[in-house]
């Protein structure tokens, strides 16, 4: 992998809706990258949100990959448009990193990594909580012998789903969202990041409504219609042992987000991955409660994974939320969904090493590349 250039890396943001927000408010407080331009399909959205963070330039995607400045693009749109602003991304010379899925397909996604590395281009791609303070101190942990030998993870994403809260919330019910392809990748990324690869999965899948709501917005009260599953029970075999069981579902009412890992000298509670910090707590044998371990790193929120992968490219060392670990965690929720179909356990072709954990002094605000 090369490391080009010097100093700060120039980014531009494609997608300029809900999480683009998230993404300029924390990349804006890091000085190893700076946000030069920001990019959509609406081009006075995009000039919006660029005036909101005092980003110069605002335009369509073109306008972002044809500027000399631009080294990452960092791709915000629908899951089904990853693939398209992913490729024209490489094709004018620049990485990528983008929000999950990956892509909707996995012979996409497998074309799509396999592009980069030809070009000796990079692939980076959310969920970068898994480097936030809370799942790197829970990798930290196992890492350490604190539960002994992990022998089973319990996951639970419960929710009554997102036609809640989004304004235009029908992607999350089409092919490549839904609870699995929306919010799997947060548990299968911090489950992969604590165990290594998956060896083969199984799955069940329900549907509880063919239409929803639009719930709030200016699309309030418009229904649309349901795609995928919306309640996802898999079961998964990693190659180093252990073995998980995981519910995804927004079809139910009482919030749950659980993250259990037993292991032969205790059982560890880890945080939500799908945010960046949280609790952290050990329920030892002979014990009568949990105890809190220590959550340590600094949280910057979304954004964390591009300024990784900056500093790996400066560097000329492997990002950790790459393509590859992206590519896994989509061939998993796709061998669900065909498991779910056939009845059967699908065994995954793909491999992938497990990330390095980030030191706990890693801080992605700090200026490291002046
Ligand atoms: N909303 C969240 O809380 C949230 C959280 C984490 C991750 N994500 C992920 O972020 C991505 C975007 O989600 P969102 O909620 O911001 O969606 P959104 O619908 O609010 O915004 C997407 C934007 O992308 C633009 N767009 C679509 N196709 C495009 C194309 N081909 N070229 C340029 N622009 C295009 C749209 O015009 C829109 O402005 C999704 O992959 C989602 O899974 C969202």
């Amino acid at each position: 992998m090369s490391g080009i250039g010097s100093g700060p890396v120039g980014v531009a943001i494609v997608g300029s809706g809900v999480i683009s927000k998230d993404y300029l408010k924390n990349l804006t407080q890091c000085p190893d990258v700076v946000v030069v331009g920001v990019a959509d399909l609406d081009v006075a959205r995009a000039a919006g949100v660029a005036a909101e963070f005092g980003v110069p330039h605002a335009g369509d995607t073109a306008s972002i990959l044809a500027r000399d400045d631009v080294e990452i693009v960092v791709n915000l749109t629908i899951p089904a448009a990853h693939g398209e602003v992913a490729r024209a991304a490489l094709a004018a010379g620049k990485h990528v990193f983008g929000e999950k899925p990956l892509v909707t397909e996995v012979e996409d996604g497998e074309k799509l990594v396999a592009e980069a590395a030809e070009q000796g281009l990079r692939i980076g791609c959310a969920p970068d909580t898994v480097l936030g303070a809370g799942i790197q101190s829970a990798v930290r942990a196992v890492g350490s012998g604190v539960i002994g030998t992990p022998v089973a993870a319990t996951t639970a994403m419960q929710t009554a789903g997102p036609d809640l809260w989004h304004p235009s919330p029908e992607f999350l019910f089409q092919r490549g969202a839904g609870p699995l392809f929306d919010m799997g990748p947060y548990y299968l990324t911090a489950l992969v990041s604590l165990f290594g690869s998956a060896r083969r999965v199984a799955a069940t899948a329900r549907q509880a409504r063919a239409e929803r709501v639009v719930a709030t917005g200016p699309k309030a009260g418009t229904r649309f219609a349901v795609e995928v599953p919306t309640h996802v029970n898999a079961l998964i075999e990693f190659t180093s042992g252990p073995s998980a069981s995981s519910t995804f579902s927004f079809d139910t009412t009482a919030r749950r987000m659980l993250v259990e890992i037993a292991g032969t000298e205790g059982t560890l509670s880890v945080p939500n991955p799908g945010s960046f910090d949280g609790a952290l707590k050990v329920f030892e044998p002979g014990a009568d409660e949990w105890r809190d371990l220590p959550v340590a790193g600094t949280t910057l929120g979304r954004g964390t994974g591009v300024v990784e992968m900056a500093r790996a490219i400066r560097a000329g060392r492997p990002h950790r939320a790459s393509g590859d670990l992206a590519l896994h965690v989509l061939e998993m929720m796709t061998a669900m969904t065909s498991s779910a179909e056939s009845g059967e356990f699908v065994t995954l072709r793909s491999d992938v090493a497990r990330p390095e954990p980030l030191s706990a002094d890693w801080d992605p605000r700090e200026a490291t590349l002046y």
